[in-house]
Order: structure tokens, then sequence, then C-alpha cells
């Protein structure tokens, strides 16, 4: 399973997970493996090809949680701004502003109703991750700025 890098794909939004059976399954298990041989910290599925609404983040232990279905139930006032890369956009490293803190319900691997709340790299991981379920990338959130800077230098 390669990480696909294809903007024009990329900008396509997901379609939620309707029954995890089996093909969802296995599909975690093989961006399980991606993830692994990526060293991402997270990972959606359009990222390997596939438009349904489900990421994979990796948690500050190092254990990896799939996230199926997940909405953004609340966003803290407080925002930082970090530099994020991206396994899609290889050259790529932005700053973005985001919420440090989110709360989040999802369906997990056995498809029970799960709420959750992140913080810090945890909370920017899952939001960069559910960017990707939209169709949206870092380099959306390139300031006007930087992309003046960079057309000078
Ligand atoms: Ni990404």
């Amino acid at each position: 399973m390669e990480v696909r890098k294809d903007l024009k794909f990329l900008r396509q939004k997901s379609e939620p997970v309707l029954e995890i059976d089996g093909s969802i399954r296995d599909l975690v298990d093989q961006m399980v493996d991606v993830i692994d041989l990526e060293r991402g910290a997270g990972l959606a599925a359009p990222q390997v090809g596939v438009l349904k609404r489900l990421v994979l983040v990796r948690f500050e232990d190092n254990e990896i949680v799939p996230f199926i279905n997940p909405i953004i139930l609340e966003r803290g006032s407080e925002k930082d701004i970090v530099e994020e890369g991206c396994l899609s956009l290889p050259d790529q490293l932005v700053n973005v502003k985001r919420p440090t803190y989110v709360r989040v319900r999802f369906l997990d691997i056995e498809g029970n109703t799960i709420e959750c709340d992140l913080e810090g790299l945890e909370a920017r991981i899952i939001q960069h991750e559910i960017d990707h379920l939209n169709g949206t990338l870092i380099i959306d959130y390139i300031s006007l700025v930087d992309k003046i800077k960079k057309i000078f230098n």
C-alpha cells in the first residue's frame, strides 16, 4: 500500500463508514503497516486511496488508535502554532494554528461509540487527519505572507 501524493485525489471528501466489516478491519491493518513503515504520527484512509472516514492516530505512548467516522464535538478556545508535515506532501512543512484541545466522537473497531478529550500533540494529529477526510491539506494553511516570501526567495 502506497501513500497517495496526487492532490486531485486528496482533495476529495470521504464518505462515512456504514458498516465495520472485514474490509474495514483489513484496511485498518494495512494502514497500521503503512504508518509504522513511514513512521507517521497519523494517517487518513484517503492517503492510501480509500475515500472513507477512517483515520489512525499515534498516541504519545506509541499506541496506534483507529478513529472511525470521527467528528469534533468541541474545540478549546486556546490555540497554538506548530510546524506540521504530511506523508502525502513530503517536501512541505507548514506552520498550522489549531486549538490545543478537542473533544472527539468516533466509532472504535468494534463499532462502539466513544467520546474522548484530546490535548496537545494528539489533538493536533486528529485535527490534521480529519482535515484529510474533508480534502483539506496543510498547504491550505500557508499564510499569505509566507506565500509571498516563497515567491521572492
Ligand atoms: Ni497528512
